[in-house]
């Protein structure tokens, strides 16, 4: 069969190359793609948000499979134009991606549904935000309500920066339309997992959790980013916290998206905090994440096309998900210097060569173009090096030394990707 990957990123390299182990493939198209996707895909040089030209691509080529990556596309509502037009295509409908696409849809939601999560207020009005946060304890989180490349978020120390933020987000609208309403949400403390799913509307199918780091620096210092590495499966995720999530949380979820008309077929990402009163969501995303779809696909054992189309077909309940459960991953990110803030790009990348044969080893590309023949950086996250192990402790050596098999000028990584894993 023909398939056709949207998006550009880590993640979708992930996506590819799984999908480039299935039996079931004969062909991948990928729009826009990056250097590294273009070793297992043909890569098209169109935009995620022009849908006309996407849907058009996949009918004159025939494509009897779309699997749509990123965040943007989904929430535009990509997958009900490729429905419209009676394509197979995996991925929420515009009236489900609204899981990721407002914070304000999901906190109201969770709250009928007496889902734990962090206690609340939304607001259109800044004035109306500003008395409000009179009244609360500090620190306090305000969320852009939209999309908003992961920098929505401020953790505000004061009622100062509480001010500050309200005038960032809803008055000076740094973050535009996402700025429109704002929550307002208690500060949790305790340890951050990511638990990605595969949901068919009904059943939902739980994959490896992955720990992110999302600061820049070494520490857990720095500006937030889209992550900078992080491992499956986390050893803080026990059986017993999985099993509450699976009972108040996960299928719940599905079940209140079901129930207000809104059925999710896709990936559900729950980000959870575990917290001394137990887990609770801290947010939703509607999508595989980057980089946690680069530590949990190399696992799974599954035909990974069985599992895209028991989620559009709704048979899900007919599929249980395998992952080596005796092997461990971890991803180090290699970014370019400066990132998240500015940051050059257009270095060469040498030594990619290294990772030719070895089965253990995945560079995945996240920010990297071909220019005169030759890859370089196009991103600020220009490589995520994946390894497989035995345990997380061997994954993450062997992950830092492929780290340098690799070279580009203005290389950045952080150097502590896993330190969580001395402390289980
Ligand atoms: P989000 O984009 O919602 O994932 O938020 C980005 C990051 O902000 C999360 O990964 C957390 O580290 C942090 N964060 C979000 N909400 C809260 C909260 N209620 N309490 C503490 N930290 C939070
Ligand atoms: N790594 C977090 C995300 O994909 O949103």
């Amino acid at each position: 069969m023909k398939v056709f990957v949207i998006g550009s990123g880590g993640r979708e390299h992930a996506i590819v190359t799984s999908l480039s182990k299935s039996s079931r493939v004969d062909k991948i198209y990928c729009a826009p793609g990056n250097a590294g996707i273009a070793a297992l895909a043909e890569c098209v040089p169109i935009k995620a948000m022009d849908f006309d030209g996407l849907l058009k691509f996949a009918q004159e080529k025939q494509i009897d499979l779309t699997v749509v990556g990123m965040d943007d596309p989904l929430v535009g509502g990509i997958v009900d134009v490729f429905e419209a037009a009676g394509m197979r295509v995996f991925g929420p409908n515009k009236a489900a991606a609204i899981l990721e696409g407002s914070k304000a849809f999901s906190k109201d939601l969770m709250k009928k549904y007496n889902i734990p999560t962090a206690s609340y207020e939304n607001f259109t009005d800044p004035g109306e935000a500003m008395n409000y946060l009179k009244t609360v304890r500090f620190p306090v989180v305000l969320k852009a309500d939209g999309l908003a490349l992961g920098k929505g978020v401020l953790i505000c120390n004061s009622l100062k920066e509480a001010m500050d933020g309200v005038r960032t987000i809803m008055t000076d609208r740094k973050f535009g339309d996402s700025g429109n309403t704002m929550v307002v949400e208690e500060f949790l403390t305790g340890r951050e997992v990511s638990v990605l799913s595969f949901v068919d509307g009904r059943t939902i199918r739980i994959m490896d959790s992955a720990q992110d780091h999302k600061r820049a620096y070494d520490g857990d210092e720095g500006p937030n980013t889209g992550g900078m590495g992080n491992f499956s499966p986390s050893p803080f995720y026990t059986s017993e916290i999985d099993e509450y999530c699976r009972k108040h949380i996960y299928q719940p979820t599905v079940d209140a998206m079901a129930k207000e008309g809104r059925p999710f077929k896709g990936v559900i990402f729950f980000g959870l905090m575990l917290t001394e009163d137990g887990p609770k969501v801290l947010e939703y995303n509607a999508r595989f994440g980057d980089p946690e779809a680069q530590v949990v696909l190399p696992r799974l054992k599954n035909d990974i096309v069985d599992i895209f189309e028991a989620c559009i077909d709704g048979t899900l309940d007919q599929t249980e998900l395998e992952f080596e459960s005796d092997k461990a991953a971890v991803c180090v990110v290699l970014a370019s210097d400066g990132y998240p803030v500015s940051y050059e790009k257009g270095f060469p990348i040498t030594g990619l060569e290294n990772f030719e044969g070895k089965d253990d080893y995945y560079c995945f590309h996240a920010g990297t173009a071909l220019k005169d023949g030759q890859i370089v950086t196009n991103g600020g996250r220009v490589l995520g090096i994946t390894a497989i192990g035995r345990d997380l402790k061997e994954a993450r050596s062997k992950a830092y030394e492929a780290t340098e098999w690799v070279s580009f000028e203005n290389k950045y990584m952080r150097h502590d990707i896993g330190h969580a894993i001395d402390e289980a």
